[in-house]
């Protein structure tokens, strides 16, 4: 079937995941905002599926002054409420569709947050730049080299600075993107790395997610200077029956679905 798009495990390089990457957002971003967009609010930050809301969470603790950069930040959802909250945020896409949309929603909200395209795993920011630097299901788990992407959030925080971010639960990583009882299965080993990845007809990676496990995370935070406080894995709440990919009710009762980190460096 042309066009069909080909799932599969297999290595990827950071240069296709990058421009694989790039290209599927650029593509995806109106239907995303379109299907999320309500979830997320034009001014919200909402740090994953289950619903965890910063203004109750407070992982960032008290923003108010701070210099602040939200990487991966799609529309800005997320920055923009900080903004509100008296931080200077800004933000950073590796896609200009996202960040159309992230204006579209300055210009509808008078909410402006200041965003740029770049990879998380090259910030165009001088070290020791800003106070807290977070990342909410954004570029953490689209890069080939989280050590490196870890790595730049240190440089560019200054000492005692935050760093908090949302991924995918690694234990899912175990399991089909597949909300329903039937993705209860373990089908692929909880320690296997290799990348999702899809691509098409001929070869050419579309798409990829690369897998660490909680020790890989713990252990890459630690190299680059971070000292953990905090691995919240939220539960589902309860009369919560909104599905997000493989996020739903139906498995979110028994397993995470979601690993939210936060570190302060040094
Ligand atoms: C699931 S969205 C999350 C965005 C936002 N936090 C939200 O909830 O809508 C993931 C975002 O990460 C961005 N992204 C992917 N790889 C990236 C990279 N290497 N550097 C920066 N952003 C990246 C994508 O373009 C996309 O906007």
């Amino acid at each position: 079937m042309p066009g069909a798009v080909q799932p599969s495990r297999r290595t990827v390089s950071e240069a296709e995941t990058q421009r694989a990457n790039r290209r599927d957002w650029d593509a995806y971003a109106d239907e995303y905002q379109a299907t999320h967009g309500t979830f997320l609010r034009d001014v919200g930050f909402v740090w994953c599926p289950e619903g965890v809301d910063e203004a109750e969470a407070r992982v960032l603790g008290d923003v108010a002054g701070r210099d602040v950069l939200e990487v991966g930040c799609g529309a800005a959802q997320c920055a923009r409420w900080l903004r509100t909250q008296g931080a200077r945020a800004v933000g950073l896409d590796l896609a200009e569709r996202q960040l159309q949309h992230a204006r579209r929603i300055d210009d509808e909200t008078g909410v402006r947050v200041p965003a740029v395209a770049g990879t998380a795993t090259a910030l165009p920011f001088a070290d020791a730049s800003f106070d807290v630097v977070f990342s909410a299901f954004g570029a953490l788990q689209f890069v080939y080299d989280a050590g490196h992407a870890v790595a730049e959030a240190a440089r560019v925080l200054r000492p005692g600075g935050t760093f908090a971010f949302s991924v995918t639960h690694p234990v899912r990583w175990t399991m089909p993107d597949d909300p329903t009882s039937a993705g209860l299965v373990v089908t692929s080993s909880y320690w296997d790395r290799t990348p999702y990845v899809e691509q098409d007809d001929d070869g050419r990676v579309t798409y990829a997610e690369h897998h660490r496990t909680l020790g890989d995370w713990v252990g890459l935070l630690a190299a680059a200077g971070f000292r953990l406080t905090g691995l919240r894995e939220p539960e589902w709440p309860a009369g919560h029956d909104r599905v997000w990919g493989g996020w739903g009710p139906e498995r979110g009762r028994l397993l995470p679905g979601t690993a939210l980190f936060s570190a302060v460096l040094g």
